[in-house]
């Protein structure tokens, strides 16, 4: 029986997750498929009832879940524990698995560029699941972080958590109290809200603005729907060394593919495929 796969978000129809699978699948030969379920917050508990009985061996989770999927999963592992974020669920037999991929994602996509992230200065933009997860990374390798988030009890909150779990330090922030640093990374949902709207192209935020960036070395974006975002922009104006999204998304992809089948990822068919579909 081909066994399914697929993305949990809202929006989620721009995920280039399944180019990714889909291609991994066919190199590998595994029979399954990857697809989007685009999921509104009120169908989210059926839908996990769906996952279970459907079924669907493993979903990749993206925003805004990352943290209430917890609740609807039987086990998680130490690091989603800690982090308070889950991005991949593995389904064995209707019992439903919870991992985090995204540090790991996102600290080889950093160490490639940095190399080594002890006492790196990293200011995190933006306090939901995938800001938790970029922060957990960060500090278990040593640096130093700074959160600032438009909800700053949010922010609070994770630098109240981790300042427990790690000797680094963890501080917080509102998003017009922006804290400087060696590495810039912006986590906020913004760019992939706001897609097509002028207002937010027209008028980018703080953050974005020449005077702050030029106070970073690089700068780090996670979304990868328009990799020329204004913050991208106005980083490479100013020739700054640039993370783009595709790198987190393709080296946690590699992890959860390694989580749903056991086996290596074909590394090379995923990254060509995923090339092939950034704008
Ligand atoms: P994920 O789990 O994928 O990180 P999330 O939990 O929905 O997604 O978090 C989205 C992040 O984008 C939050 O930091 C959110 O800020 P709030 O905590 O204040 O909601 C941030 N965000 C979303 N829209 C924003 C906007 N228009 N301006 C600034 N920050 C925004």
């Amino acid at each position: 029986m081909i066994k399914k796969f697929g993305i949990l978000a809202n929006p989620a129809k721009h995920s280039l997750s399944p180019v990714m699978f889909n291609a991994a699948f066919k190199a590998t030969g595994i029979d399954a498929g990857y697809g989007i379920f685009e999921t509104p917050e009120n169908q989210l508990a059926s839908f996990m009832e769906y996952v279970k009985h459907e079924p669907i061996s493993g979903l990749s989770v993206s925003l805004p879940y990352k943290e209430v999927v917890i609740e609807y999963l039987n086990q998680v592992d130490d690091d989603v524990k800690k982090i308070g974020a889950c991005n991949t669920v593995l389904n064995k037999g209707g019992l439903l698995y919870g991992f985090n991929t995204d540090y790991k994602g996102s600290n080889i996509a950093l160490k490639n560029i940095v190399g080594d992230l002890k006492d790196k200065k990293i200011v995190i933009i933006g306090a939901g699941g995938a800001a938790r997860a970029i922060a957990y990374g960060v500090l278990k390798e040593g640096a130093n972080v700074h959160i600032c988030n438009r909800t700053k009890s949010r922010a609070d909150s994770i630098a109240i958590e981790f300042a427990e779990m790690f000797s680094s330090e963890i501080h917080s922030a509102s998003l017009n109290d922006l804290r400087t640093g060696d590495i810039l990374i912006h986590t906020t949902s913004l760019w992939t809200k706001e897609k097509g709207s002028k207002t937010a192209y027209n008028l980018p935020p703080k953050f974005c603005t020449p005077e702050y960036v030029e106070n970073f070395d690089i700068v780090m974006d996670i979304s990868y729907k328009t990799l020329d975002n204004p913050l991208i922009s106005a980083a490479k104006k100013m020739k700054k060394h640039i993370i783009t999204g595709d790198k987190m998304l393709f080296y946690q992809a590699i992890e959860q593919f390694k989580i749903w089948t056991g086996k290596e990822a074909p590394a090379l068919v995923m990254k060509e495929a995923l090339n092939r579909s950034l704008v």
